[in-house]
């Protein structure tokens, strides 16, 4: 009975720090204490190297904010330091790693390698009470690494554009939540967003449009805003948020959409369109007729030309090439791609889009890096080394993993954020569908069709921002989160340990740490979701 007792309190004291403390995403192994670590008002952080106190500095930054004043030291003898360690690297454990123990010692965060260590500070933020003065620290073992390689995020910046302040916020949220690469939609109908110094226009024409749209792209009768409505990023904004994500240990992973989604462009460069225009950059959202002309030299020029500067900015190993939703249209009647249909001996326009995929596909392997594309770059045969995007539900990714192809999986009915998150009728604007934040937290991104063996392709899962309907800082972040922190836990913690009546709890706690960050997050799963 005495025993029983003993261990019911111990359940019950430990089961309240985790609800003060809420980690997201769920680590691998955590075991709480009872007792707590009180932060000084003033505290030393013992780093030993330069790399370590700029990791070490996220946590300063943070702290400072809560009013501790932080110093860092090489070595202390401070009796309860903040201690930053970089154990022996060790093979046998994923990259990733980090430990962190809260005792009587103080805190003390171990990895083996940099990216552990800004794991284990993002995590011991978390560890913090987000509001009130006294800052404590629950007595605490926790060991965690991630469960995916790829914890991708996207966000289309064409439809809308967003500011270098406000990416760098997303990336800034990206990372805290233990996501490692954003996907970063630079181009389609609506606007070119990267300046390109050898294509001028592309900034000058590309990136803007004549006006957009008001209302859903099904409502009737159309009705437009009469605004010019453009923006891009110059060559050195590019290198500054490159910078930004990379001392976050996000990779960017840029797209530069092709041969479809290219009215922007051809409204620059109308020549290598199949008709030759003019054209203009859409005004409205969908899918248009005027694409890329596949017979045309001039097009492979102007679009290695193109990845030759993307390629140069982005150190990343993948640049995305998009290859989904392009008709065939154009090229069905055009004498350019007919043309060169017959010399290469292709059976149809669907090999003619393979075509070129494995064309761009080979140069950008020549220069060292690899291709991504969306799942319709299956279609008229796979280009040798592409990992392949899987959107229109999971059938591509299996069948991309079947031939050993890396994949990516993003599947509509779990990761596409532009959904509806609730009720419509209750909801501003969006383009249709409804993924609650539950729906996205149950996402399991390897698909049971597949052997284990196959399942190694799956290199990990992304959820997608597309923004036809999202114009301001505020319904970004609205439609964003709390579903992209679902998302964080679906790609980072052990099946094992996921589960949403937890994840749910620890988000009532954990948004009050977002308000500190001045996130315009939903508030559904506060109530009834
Ligand atoms: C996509 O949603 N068109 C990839
Ligand atoms: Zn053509």
């Amino acid at each position: 009975m005495y025993r029983w007792l003993i261990i019911s309190c111990l359940i019950s004291s430990s089961l309240w720090a985790q609800i003060e403390s809420a980690l997201v995403p769920q680590p691998a192994q955590v075991n709480w204490g009872t007792k707590k670590f009180v932060i000084p008002k003033t505290v030393v952080i013992e780093a030993l190297s330069i790399e370590d106190q700029n990791i070490g500095q996220f946590l300063v930054d943070y702290l400072k904010e809560r009013k501790v004043n932080v110093t860092f030291a090489p070595k202390t003898r401070e009796t309860r330091p903040i201690t930053l360690v970089r154990m022996l690297p060790d093979t046998l454990l994923p990259e990733a790693y980090y430990e962190i123990s809260v005792n009587e010692k103080g805190a003390a965060i171990r990895a083996t390698q940099s990216v552990g260590l800004f794991y284990g500070v993002q995590t011991l933020i978390q560890l913090l009470p987000p509001h009130g003065e006294q800052l404590d620290l629950p007595y605490v073992e926790i060991k965690d690494y991630p469960r995916f390689q790829y914890r991708g995020m996207h966000l289309d910046v064409s439809r809308h554009f967003f500011s270098v302040r406000q990416i760098k916020k997303y990336i800034d949220l990206l990372a805290h939540h233990k996501m490692n690469r954003f996907h970063w939609h630079l181009t389609d109908d609506q606007g070119w967003r990267i300046a390109i110094k050898k294509y001028p226009k592309l900034q000058e024409v590309a990136s803007h449009r004549n006006e957009t749209l008001i209302g859903h792209y099904n409502s009737k009768p159309q009705k437009y805003d009469g605004k010019s409505y453009g923006g891009f990023y110059t060559q050195d904004e590019i290198k500054e948020v490159v910078k930004y994500a990379a001392a976050r240990f996000v990779t960017i992973v840029p797209e530069i959409e092709m041969p479809g989604h290219a009215l922007a462009a051809l409204s620059a460069y109308p020549q290598l369109g199949c008709t030759g225009g003019p054209y203009q950059a859409a005004t409205k959202w969908g899918v248009f007729d005027d694409v890329f002309c596949a017979g045309k030299e001039e097009t492979f020029e102007f679009l290695q030309s193109v990845l030759d500067e993307v390629m140069a900015l982005f150190p990343g190993q993948y640049i995305h090439v998009g290859g989904d939703e392009c008709p065939k249209e154009r090229w069905k009647k055009c004498p350019n791609c007919q043309a060169r249909i017959k010399k290469e001996g292709l059976k149809d326009e669907h090999q003619l889009q393979s075509y070129f995929i494995q064309r761009i596909e080979k140069y950008v392997n020549s220069k060292g890096k690899r291709i991504i594309g969306w799942d319709e770059i299956l279609e008229g045969g796979l280009a040798p080394n592409a990992t392949v995007m899987s959107w229109r539900g999971e059938a591509g990714g299996i069948a991309a993993a079947k031939q050993q192809h890396e994949v990516i999986m993003t599947p509509e009915n779990w990761c596409y954020l532009d959904h509806y998150q609730a009720e419509p009728k209750n909801e501003p604007l969006a383009i249709g569908g409804m993924t609650t934040v539950e729906e996205v937290y149950s996402y399991e991104p390897l698909p049971t069709q597949l052997s284990s063996e196959e399942q190694k392709f799956i290199m990990g899962a992304q959820v997608n921002l597309w923004t036809e309907y999202i114009s301001s800082d505020a319904q970004l972040e609205y439609m964003a989160y709390p579903r992209a922190w679902a998302f964080a836990e679906v790609v980072w913690t052990q099946k094992e340990k996921r589960n949403f009546a937890g994840f749910k709890k620890r988000m009532s706690l954990h948004l009050k740490t977002m308000d500190h960050w001045k996130v315009n997050y939903a508030k559904h799963i506060l109530t009834n979701n």
